[in-house]
């Protein structure tokens, strides 16, 4: 499994955390940031996005300190489905339900635990397709604007 990781300086240590936690699991691809100084959320998002685009991930990870400024910034992007996780059901509904390609947390708001039970949740989810006449609407509305 393919799967990008980023984050702000906000969320540098829960980041640092997972891709230890996977690095012998998954194919975790870690696209920064590497150290603590101040960075903007919205150009990790756009660094993400540009990286979505051009490699085949399964899915991706983005945290800030709140995990709701880069949900904010990623999901400006076309294509982008980013849902801010916060406990293990959330994360298994963000699949079902919205089919998210990318999941979202708050650095400083959550264990390295939590965030492990959601990251498992999410992969071992599977998106009901029952719910495509609403992604449908969303891409519509990507379309339109
Ligand atoms: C950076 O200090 C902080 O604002 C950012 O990580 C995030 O929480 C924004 O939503």
């Amino acid at each position: 499994m393919e799967i990008a990781i980023t984050s702000d300086h906000g969320g540098l240590e829960l980041k640092n955390k997972i891709v230890e936690y996977y690095k012998n699991t998954y194919n975790i691809h870690d696209l920064g940031v590497f150290s603590n100084l101040s960075v903007d959320y919205p150009d990790v998002a756009k660094n993400l996005y540009e990286n979505i685009i051009a490699n085949n991930y399964d899915f991706s990870i983005a945290i800030c300190g709140t995990g709701i400024g880069i949900s904010i910034a990623l999901n400006k992007f076309n294509g982008i489905r980013c849902a801010l996780v916060y406990q293990k059901e959330v994360a298994r509904l963000a699949k079902e339900h919205n089919n998210a390609n990318v999941i979202a947390l708050g650095g400083r708001f959550m264990s390295i635990n939590l965030a492990i039970s959601m990251i498992d949740e999410f992969i071992n989810s599977k998106y009901d397709d029952r719910h495509e006449k609403r992604i449908d609407k969303i891409k519509k509305i990507e379309e339109e604007c």
